[in-house]
């Protein structure tokens, strides 16, 4: 491994290449020297496998707007999203749509030539009292659109970027970010980007989880490198899951299913969410159907030979319609499960899909120090899209991530210019990129017995059985106590591969150190909030807790490797109109 270090010196580094690292690039880029830096190539970021669409209140179909969206995106995230940022995000939702119409993604199109919008779990129109079609879409492959659009587009504006570059470290220095180490897949060499400003644009870390939905790179790497950073990860504990992920695989078959006329069925062959939700059903929001299915499943009334899993009926809408608005589920669906969904339904269980939380930001995606109440913001640092939080609280509605992404991709892209174009670089001092070299360099000379796949299958399988999508205090602690014995095996690890060329064997090493961070802080969160909201429910304290819950949960790494848990309150006043209370979330 090489020690000579290559520096870059940018206005504005961003990581990550999805949705919103690509939109902050091209807005960026439109102003000052921006850089972004992937682990992939950026048309294979995680953005692609987004299927069903992005919300926007435009009114096409039928009547909306965006007091609307903003109430069910309160009200599904069960009054844990901050509704200063509900009400920003639903507020530029159309016109952040507009933008993307304009930059040539291609939407489906209503007669008139509108852009077609479709209906989504937990999305209404006047306040719930009926679904509303809000979901703008490109058949089933929106994410792809939206991907290729945007990369497409930061070319055009000359941003610069270092593909499978594997970030090591954040650096900061005296409180403000200002670069980031790096290591290149592809050859080994070490560089080090130094900005004015950084936008961490990383996504998830569904891998955690056994059965997700998540691509092979979610594994939590910019929060890992954040909270190593010294920031905070605000909710944890809300970890969404998909109701319909294929059956023994965990792929997503996009809730446009749903929202295109299917539903689901037990093994009796009912339709049980018309119990659960009679307004809505199911369309209900996604924490409540997955609770629904596993309710079905454990109370005996799953389908198949095992009784294990849930049906999802499509074919009644018509080959023409499945062929022209959900060709890619129809494809998904024969490949992995050998079903025809024109002909019969598709087999489907809960998958881990989503992280709700994220590195804490204000309304703007300002980084916060987080802790007691604060919303100090951190100098020149900046996040947006899955891996940041305070908008979608205990559980996100399905569409709204894809608009966060544009959202949140152009304001970041925005502010981080602007920083960077009024304020100095802050030079680095000389402990910058110690932390991540070590960790590289213990890793890449791991010479121990454990490998990758028996600490993953350990995480993964007990994150999975006793952190999912029920939860109670007992199971939480067996995982708990499995995650310690994975920790303590990683000291025993081995990297086989020494090379310096595509090492993946050393890329594992580092995402499962950053895996087994994350999957702790989940389940010791978790563990933590003694009430059950949005996507965390607990057998053992099934209501909501508002008086003692509505708060975020703030997760901190001590510089001695422990981990510390705090709470800061929502922020419950809006930014023009008037508070949503909690109420009951009856759909
Ligand atoms: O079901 C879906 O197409 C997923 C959309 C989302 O998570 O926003």
């Amino acid at each position: 491994m090489s020690v000579k270090i290559e520096k870059h010196t940018y206005d504005v580094v961003i990581v990550g290449a999805g949705g919103a690292g690509l939109n902050a690039a091209q807005v960026a880029s439109q102003y000052v020297k921006t850089a972004v830096i992937a682990k992939v190539y950026p048309n294979r970021s995680h953005t692609i496998s987004a299927q069903g669409g992005v919300a926007a209140s435009l009114g096409n179909e039928e009547p909306d707007n965006w007091h609307w969206h903003m109430f069910d995106t309160v009200k599904g995230g069960d009054y844990l999203g901050d509704q200063d940022a509900c009400e920003f995000l639903c507020r530029s939702a159309p016109e952040m749509v507009r933008e993307l119409e304009h930059m040539g993604m291609p939407f489906n199109r209503t007669k008139e030539g509108k852009i077609a919008q479709r209906p989504f779990g937990g999305h209404t129109s006047n306040y719930g009292q009926k679904p509303v079609r809000r979901a703008c879409y490109v058949a089933d492959r929106t994410g792809h659109a939206m991907l290729q659009t945007l990369f497409e587009k930061s070319v055009s504006q000359g941003t610069q970027f270092y593909s499978e570059f594997y970030a090591l470290e954040l650096v900061t220095t005296k409180g403000a970010v200002n670069g980031v180490l790096c290591f290149d897949m592809k050859d080994g060499s070490l560089h080090m980007f130094h900005a004015k400003a950084v936008i961490m644009a990383t996504g998830g870390s569904g891998r955690v989880f056994m059965t997700n939905a998540n691509a092979h790179i979610n594994t939590g790497d910019g929060i890992a490198m954040t909270l190593r950073a010294g920031f905070t990860w605000s909710d944890p504990e809300f970890f969404q899951f998909h109701p319909t992920g294929i059956y023994g695989h965990g792929n997503l078959i996009t809730e446009a299913v749903r929202g295109e006329g299917g539903y689901l069925l037990n093994g009796n062959g009912e339709r049980f969410m018309e119990r659960y939700a009679p307004t809505i059903k199911d369309l209900a929001p996604r924490d409540i159907v997955s609770r629904c299915m596993t309710r079905e499943i454990i109370e005996g009334r799953g389908a198949g030979p095992n009784k294990d899993h849930i049906k999802l009926k499509i074919d009644h809408i018509g080959a023409a319609a499945i062929m022209e608005k959900l060709p890619g589920i129809h494809e998904l669906a024969l490949t992995f499960t050998n079903v025809d969904c024109i002909k019969e339904p598709i087999p489907v269980i809960p998958t881990s899909h989503y992280q709700n939380g994220g590195i804490a930001t204000n309304y703007l995606g300002n980084v916060i120090t987080g802790g007691k109440g604060s919303y100090e913001t951190v100098p020149g640092f900046y996040a947006a899209g899955e891996c940041s939080a305070s908008v979608h609280g205990a559980n996100r509605l399905g569409t709204n991530s894809l608009l966060d992404l544009i959202v949140y991709g152009r304001t970041t892209g925005e502010l981080a210019a602007k920083y960077a174009k009024e304020n100095n670089i802050v030079d680095m001092d000389e402990n910058a990129g110690k932390t991540g070299l070590e960790l590289l360099n213990r890793l890449a000379n791991a010479n121990g017995k454990h490998t990758f796949s028996e600490i993953y299958n350990k995480m993964a399988v007990t994150m999975h059985q006793n952190v999912g999508v029920l939860r109670n205090g007992n199971n939480m602690e067996k995982a708990i106590k499995d995650l310690k014995e994975a920790r303590d095996m990683m000291k025993d690890y081995r990297v086989t591969d020494r090379s310096s060329v595509y090492n993946l064997d050393l890329i594992e090493a580092l995402e499962i150190e950053n895996m087994l961070l994350v999957s702790r802080i989940i389940a010791d969160a978790a563990l933590s909030r003694k009430e059950s909201r949005g996507s965390h429910y607990r057998d053992d304290y099934p209501d909501r807790d508002d008086a003692n819950g509505q708060n975020h949960t703030q997760a901190f790494l001590e510089p001695d490797g422990s981990t510390r848990l705090d709470y800061r309150s929502v922020r419950t006043t809006p930014l023009t109109v008037p508070t949503f209370p909690p109420k009951a979330r009856v759909y």
